[in-house]
């Protein structure tokens, strides 16, 4: 197998050099890590899914005129983007209080939040990603006001857009977090989303019967994680080419 240099290796995926300057190879691994890592596993066949369920919403964000790293799909687990400098911040737009944020503030999981809100976490795995407000973020110089600008216009665009497409497919879009990136074109900068959008970074609920299709099914211990991923990947009209035989999602047009 041909040898690649690898740039980064983080807890679910990694960035492999590129075919071309500018490019790199995002990996999508089974792995799977909660709470700091401290909580780990091995899903088979989850990192297939999550590369053809962010590709999917990628591609259907570019649609809508949203700038991202996404190039294309390369095979089962990679896909070609585009080299950005991440902006080291966790965006989390949220639509009904779970998680962090009901644990924080005391409001029960499931209350349908007043107006959709957006926070702000930086990226350090040292410091347990602390919470972090627009102050911190323009103080230290992580982004810019005008970054930041951006980044809160694209995440509105992309929570409006992605509630909609999910609620299509009788999901609850209940909270996601998104990263951006500086895509660098001669001397313009524009900012762009990176990373990826999946089960595992988002919190996604039946309409019916609100039992969750993502990777809280892992952090809290509900089994059948691959399976609620699948679904979603189902419901989505899409699956991997042959990710059967695996115990993994069969594909089923
Ligand atoms: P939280 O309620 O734990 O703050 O999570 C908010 C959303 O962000 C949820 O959809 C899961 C996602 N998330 C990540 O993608 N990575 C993380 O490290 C954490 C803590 C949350
Ligand atoms: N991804 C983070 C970790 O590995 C936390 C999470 O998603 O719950 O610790």
């Amino acid at each position: 197998m041909k040898r690649r240099r690898t740039i980064y290796e983080g807890k679910a995926k990694i960035l492999y050099e590129g075919p071309e300057p500018g490019t790199l190879v995002q990996y999508f691994k089974d792995d799977t890590t909660a709470f700091d890592a401290k909580k780990r596993a091995v899903l088979e066949g989850k990192g297939v899914l999550n590369n053809r369920i962010s590709e999917y919403l990628m591609m259907q964000l570019q649609a809508i005129g949203v700038p991202t790293h996404f190039v294309r799909r390369l095979n089962m687990r990679e896909q070609l983007i585009k080299e950005v400098e991440i902006i080291p911040l966790e965006v989390v737009a949220r639509n009904v209080a779970a998680g962090s944020l009901s644990a924080r503030l005391g409001i029960q999981e499931g209350q349908p939040l007043p107006r959709s809100i957006i926070e702000y976490y930086y990226k350090n795995d040292q410091l347990h990603d602390p919470w972090v407000s627009e102050e911190h973020i323009t103080a230290f110089g992580w982004a810019s006001p005008q970054d930041l600008d951006d980044i809160v216009n694209l995440t509105i665009r992309i929570n409006d857009f992605l509630s909609g497409l999910f609620l299509g497919v009788g999901i609850k879009l209940v909270d996601f977090k998104l990263e951006f990136g500086r895509l660098w074109e001669n001397e313009f900068m524009r900012i762009v989303l990176a990373d990826e959008i999946s089960p595992d970074s988002c919190r996604l609920w039946d309409i019916q019967t609100n039992e969750k299709l993502d990777k809280d099914r892992f952090r809290r211990d509900l089994g059948g994680v691959t399976e609620a991923y699948s679904e979603v990947a189902k419901r989505l009209g899409i699956l991997p080419e042959s990710a059967q035989g695996s115990g993994g999602p069969v594909l089923v047009r």
